[in-house]
């Protein structure tokens, strides 16, 4: 295979990652279990082997250094490895791994996120984000007695094949704004399963309204993110977020709240604090457990009460489910982040936006029509079509083949010349609490240079 550089640096920078990539190429299909991680999301540029992470610097394996602002796939909130977390995650260790028992810490982690999170009563702890989705779904089902779940074009909620549809669909194949097509963004997603949730845009209160007056008595729920967060950061219309509530109580419909990248970034207690909103039911993952494998569903006591093993209720499963070493991992990150003071959050954000108007005006001065969302705890770098006005985008298909990612990915590639850990593939760029002023000024300067030289 023949690669790119990453910027200036000679690819001889990353011979140990060169080496292992080829040799998992012939082992594991895309060279990574996540495709996220894969070799296509770095072609044509080499795969990057980190090999350790300590506060939000990490080192590949060919010793090169990073300030980290991918921060996996948003996931760490603590910077990488903080000793008041791993001391708990050492002391579980220790024990041994599993006995099929519940043990202390599972209610003790609960009773953190139950006070955490606002409209938390109850909580059950699950391995990844795409099962708490899968299993607020099925709750949702059980609870109203209806099948149908809607949710938003544009809209991530994991890789079940009951939420991997109208995610990033052409526009064009996507038809009409109120009956739109269902465009799956995988194969192999039973048509039958296709029939069981529908999509409509974002942001659209109208058609919110019209939809659920059409259908209510079927939909059980809709999913949505506070933010659009998958698709290149769009925030919700002033209201959308307090009428889609109030709408979904009318028809008696649940709301759940995918938090899975909001949750302990946008604020301690996720977008429901920010936007003071209350679902019925809300998921964790990613920040909850600071880079383990610990996810959450949550919400008001009557709802989460369903989940029982009575002939109405909702059965939630699982060997691993909650397992003792994620679930230490949780706790020791909540208690890092509830042991911080009542300004972190304030400075984190701070940060973030001077980050974000350093790179607008990078990429002004350097003549781009480019998009930097307002900071949500994380925000994107769009390359956006010349006769495009990114500032009235509010949905998916105001996106949808108006950014350039290959252009993105140049200039990640850029920066990561630089030693500053952008995506390499069109996504968020995260702070955590970890980072400096001077790790901002550091990304700026690189992401100068990066400007300059596309
Ligand atoms: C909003 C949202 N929901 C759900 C998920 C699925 O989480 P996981 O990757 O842990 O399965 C993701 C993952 O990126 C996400 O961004």
């Amino acid at each position: 295979m023949t690669y790119e550089r990453y910027g200036q640096q000679p690819l001889d920078a990353y011979a140990r990652s060169l080496e292992l990539q080829e040799n998992a190429i012939e082992e594991i299909p895309e060279a990574a279990s996540s495709n996220y991680r894969g070799k296509t999301s770095y072609a044509p540029y080499p795969m990057i082997y980190m090999e350790e992470g300590e506060g939000v610097t990490i080192t590949d394996v060919d010793g090169n250094e990073y300030i980290d602002f991918h921060c996996g796939v948003s996931s760490i909130i603590n910077g990488h490895n903080p000793e008041q977390q791993l001391s708990v995650v050492r002391e579980q260790l220790d024990r041994g791994a599993y006995f099929a028992t519940t043990y202390e810490l599972e209610a003790e982690t609960a009773s953190l996120v139950n006070d955490l999170v606002p409209g938390s009563d109850r909580t059950k702890f699950i391995s990844t984000g795409t099962e708490a989705v899968m299993t607020a779904m099925r709750l949702a089902r059980a609870y109203t007695g209806k099948d149908k779940i809607l949710k938003f074009e544009g809209m991530y909620h994991g890789h079940t094949d009951y939420a991997l549809m109208n995610y990033h669909p052409p526009t064009e194949a996507l038809g009409t704004r109120r009956n739109p097509n269902t465009i799956p963004d995988a194969n192999g997603i039973p048509r039958k399963t296709l029939e069981t949730v529908e999509s409509i845009p974002w942001n659209d209160i109208d058609l919110l309204e019209e939809k659920l007056d059409r259908e209510g008595d079927e939909i059980a729920a809709v999913i949505t993110e506070a933010t659009l967060s998958n698709s290149g950061l769009l925030w919700p219309e002033d209201d959308y977020l307090d009428r889609l509530r109030e709408l979904t109580r009318e028809h008696d419909v649940l709301f759940i709240l995918d938090e899975v990248v909001t949750g302990f970034r946008i604020a301690l207690g996720g977008a429901q604090e920010y936007f003071d909103i209350e679902p019925d039911l809300a998921i964790y993952g990613k920040s909850l457990a600071n880079g383990y494998p610990c996810a959450a569903v949550t919400g008001r006591e009557e709802v989460m009460e369903f989940i029982g093993t009575g002939s109405d209720e909702a059965t939630f499963m699982g060997t691993f489910s909650g397992h003792p070493m994620a679930v230490a991992a949780t706790k020791g990150n909540l208690e890092l982040l509830a042991d911080r003071d009542d300004d972190a959050y304030e400075r984190l954000r701070a940060r973030g936006e001077t980050l974000v108007s350093g790179l607008r005006d990078i990429l002004a001065d350097a003549g781009y029509n480019a998009l930097v969302p307002d900071f949500a705890g994380f925000t994107y770098v769009h390359f956006c079509d010349e006769d495009s006005n990114p500032e009235e985008w509010t949905e998916w298909r105001d996106v949808d083949g108006n950014i350039d990612i290959e252009m993105y990915e140049r200039f990640a590639s850029e920066v990561i010349g630089e030693g500053v850990f952008f995506p390499p593939k069109f996504g968020r760029i995260n702070l955590t609490h970890e980072h400096t002023d001077e790790h901002i000024e550091a990304a700026l300067e690189a992401s100068k240079t990066a400007a300059q030289r596309l």
